[in-house]
């Protein structure tokens, strides 16, 4: 009896004292469990004489409902008093205004290119792309710009070693695919191109798109009607374009393409320089001599071909007046070109 006393008290006291709910289980388990002192109690009732046992039988029965009660009681305290202390620590203000994702967009480079390529895949242009390591064949020579023919110097062009260089251009890609398919030949080469040339207009490095037109009887009424078109999906509806004589070694008749200023409507201002025109890409008919060299008939065969900077199409087309800004990545400039 006066163990069961002494348990009690113990009992009660390690459950009143017990830090948390994890060290009140080890306490309760300490007497209520399998090898508890409360089970021990009721294991050694065999030791007690028989006419004792109903009495302490009772008396340890009463000391386990009390202490269960106890315990039950601590535990309630206890996960009560955690869970207020969760709560605080966890507090989240859910009046905050969430964290914004950025979200990404295509750069206007990116853009002005799949622009061009809806436009002229809708006249039936396909896609060919070429080495942006070139050599002297496909990016001159074959264009008809033999070794000294001053047109070389035309452009400012990276040689990476005698016979290799960045390709100055993507004519080189008429060249290429030339070689591979005969006439008729409706071809699109976009791509990155490559002259020693920096200013707020010239970059080192900028994209071109090339096209050719490669058929019988074709003329150069087709490439003016062609760049209308162009010019009226790309600017204005009432854009208009202008062919200038111009010299490029593998287009002959060659010619520099104007389009009417979408600004002023050709009246003249300053984005025109008061001319009413904006010069926008190279164009000519294809030299004869290249034909020849692709294994391509020029008597009878005839076709023509333009090339534009994207940059400069972007410029025109945006108001943006440094080639630049394409290539700094300042999200201020980028940001502008969405949907
Ligand atoms: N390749 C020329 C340039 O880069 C542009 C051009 C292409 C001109 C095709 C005529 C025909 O300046």
């Amino acid at each position: 009896m006066q163990d069961l006393k002494t348990i009690r008290e113990e009992a009660l006291s390690a459950a009143r004292q017990a830090p948390s709910s994890r060290a009140l289980y080890e306490v309760k388990m300490q007497y209520l469990g399998r090898g508890g002192a409360v089970t021990a109690l009721l294991k050694g009732m065999k030791d007690v004489p028989p006419e004792q046992r109903p009495a302490f039988g009772k008396q340890v029965n009463d000391l386990r409902a009390a202490l269960e009660a106890a315990f039950e009681e601590a535990e309630k305290a206890l996960s009560a008093r955690e869970l207020g202390e969760k709560l605080a620590k966890e507090q989240e203000d859910v009046t905050m205004p969430g964290r914004k994702r950025a979200v990404g967009t295509l750069h206007p480079v990116t853009r002005m290119k799949n622009q061009l390529i809806d436009i002229f895949a809708g006249m039936g242009f396909e896609i060919f792309e070429g080495p942006e390591i070139e050599n002297q064949y496909y990016n001159f020579t074959a264009l008809n710009t033999p070794e000294d023919h001053p047109a070389r110097d035309m452009q400012d062009t990276f040689y990476l070693s005698e016979e290799f260089l960045l390709r100055t251009q993507t004519s080189a890609g008429q060249i290429r695919l030339m070689e591979k398919k005969k006439p008729p030949i409706k071809m699109l080469c976009p791509g990155r191109v490559f002259r020693s040339d920096d200013d707020a207009t010239h970059s080192p490095m900028f994209h071109q798109m090339e096209g050719l037109v490669v058929d019988r009887g074709v003329t150069l009424c087709d490439l003016q009607g062609m760049l209308d078109e162009f010019a009226r999906v790309m600017f204005s509806e009432h854009s208009k374009t202008r062919l200038r004589p111009s010299y490029f070694p593998f287009t002959e008749p060659s010619v520099e393409v104007d389009v009417s200023c979408a600004a002023c409507g050709g009246k003249g201002c300053p984005l025109c320089k008061g001319t009413g025109w904006i010069e926008v890409l190279g164009a000519g008919m294809v030299n004869r001599r290249v034909l020849e060299n692709c294994g391509i008939d020029p008597d009878v065969y005839t076709g023509f071909a333009f090339g534009m900077g994207v940059e400069r199409i972007a410029m025109l087309k945006y108001g943006i007046n440094n080639i630049k800004l394409f290539t700094e990545n300042d999200v201020r400039f980028l940001e502008q070109f969405k949907d």
